[in-house]
């Protein structure tokens, strides 16, 4: 990101999460309780862990407001973990218990986790130490700072949603969601499902898969609406919006692709059919008949719904296990269960959306200036008649 700029901090189990976003405006008023919404949406979500009922997550601010108003400044958010009553023993950042500290080491790296990789990288011979930072616990941090972001966007008439696609081989080769179908599908239903009609066999492959010890993967749609036209460039290759939405969604623990319309299936066909054709009304101004290129083109916003569909690998702790080395001894030993999580795909739209959030906020603050939201306000109403007047301006 840019003109944005956010900086996460704090361990899984530690005593709780920082996030510290800078190049907010000066002059917006935050809503506090939706921030909470995004935090309890990001804690929805049938096949998660236990953990999830301990943590009931809550924020404080510690700079960046007054009065509720940003000040311009940069925001620090404070979310406690409760689970640290827990671990003190373990994870306390300056007295620990040796004795404890060992009992609970991590000697048998999980595939599909940092564990192995990290491990080697910073010499920590408790993977803990890898493992804390890499958990998805921080990503309460980034839907924290994600909610702020959308409440600027709010004020330019942006709205973000998102829901699961398909699970496992559920749902996958159902066209591509659009707007009108996140706006009707229900945000409470316990798999967040964009298609209401495959829940119930959803979450029947949740139940099979936690009996056997396995897990879940699995994709979600998230649409941008109403966003405004011009948003990103093509003139250099790291200030394309597509490339950067993809780093930024692709960031979200455990997404290994990140799709931009409907291009997976554009890619399989012929080119008539891939491209979504122009067209101009007198009234309504340039009017596009479909959106399969989602949103951008050239690396910059059409007008259209920005459209991601991020795909989730299954997740990497199974209770079964699979097969790794313990690094005391360097004997063959199943990886190590740690409380896990089935299936997090609900909860990865929530911080897709809140991914989406950020950069779309980093490219109007970059597109319109200003360092208040007064100022922003003016440069986007100027814009605006710009844009109306144009090719005659
Ligand atoms: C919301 C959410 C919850 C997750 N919960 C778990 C979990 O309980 N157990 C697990 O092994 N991985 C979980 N993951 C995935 C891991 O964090 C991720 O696979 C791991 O950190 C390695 O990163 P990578 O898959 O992006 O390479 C979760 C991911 C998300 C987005």
């Amino acid at each position: 990101m840019r003109r944005l700029q956010l900086t996460t901090a704090g361990e899984s189990h530690g005593p709780g999460l920082t996030a510290v976003l800078c190049g907010m405006p000066a002059g917006l008023q935050i809503d506090r309780a939706a921030i909470r919404h995004e935090l309890r949406r990001r804690q929805h979500g049938y096949g998660r862990g236990r953990r999830m009922q301990i943590e009931r997550d809550d924020i404080e601010f510690k700079g960046g407001l007054r009065g509720g108003e940003t000040l311009g400044s940069p925001i620090s958010i404070w979310i406690p973990n409760r689970d640290f009553e827990n671990w003190k023993d373990v994870m306390h950042p300056l007295e620990i218990d040796a004795d404890t500290a060992e009992q609970r080491r991590l000697r048998s790296p999980r595939p599909g986790h940092a564990d192995l990789a990290g491990g080697l990288k910073f010499a920590r011979r408790d993977l803990r130490d890898v493992l804390e930072r890499a958990s998805a616990r921080e990503t309460a941090a980034r839907v924290a700072a994600g909610a702020i972001a959308r409440q600027l966007l709010a004020r330019f008439g942006v709205e973000i949603a998102s829901g699961v696609r398909s699970l496992g081989p559920v749902g996958l080769d159902l066209p591509t969601p659009d707007w009108n179908q996140l706006s009707a599908m229900n945000d409470e239903s316990p798999l967040r499902a964009i298609f209401p009609e495959l829940e119930e066999q959803m979450l029947e492959l949740v139940d099979k898969a936690k009996q056997e010890g396995e897990t879940l993967g699995g994709s979600v749609t998230v649409v941008a609406h109403n966003v405004p036209v011009g948003l990103g460039s093509h003139v250099q290759w790291n200030e394309k919006l597509d490339g950067r939405i993809a780093q930024a969604v692709m960031s979200v623990p455990a997404v290994k692709a990140v799709e931009i319309g409907s291009a997976l299936k554009a890619s399989s066909g012929f080119g008539s059919h891939a491209h979504d054709p122009i067209a101009f009304d007198e009234e309504v101004g340039w009017q596009r008949s479909s959106n399969r290129a989602g949103g951008t083109e050239g690396g910059i916003t059409n007008g259209q719904d920005v459209v991601v569909t991020a795909y989730m690998k299954p997740i990497s702790t199974l209770a079964k296990g699979l097969p790794s080395v313990d690094i005391d001894t360097l004997e063959e030993r199943l990886s190590q269960y740690e409380r896990s999580d089935v299936t997090a795909l609900p909860a990865a739209g929530v911080i897709a959306e809140a991914m989406l959030a950020l950069v779309l906020t980093d490219a109007l603050l970059e597109k319109l200036g200003g360092d208040s939201l007064a100022e922003m306000e003016a440069h986007w109403e100027a814009t605006k008649r710009l844009q109306r007047a144009w090719p005659s301006s």
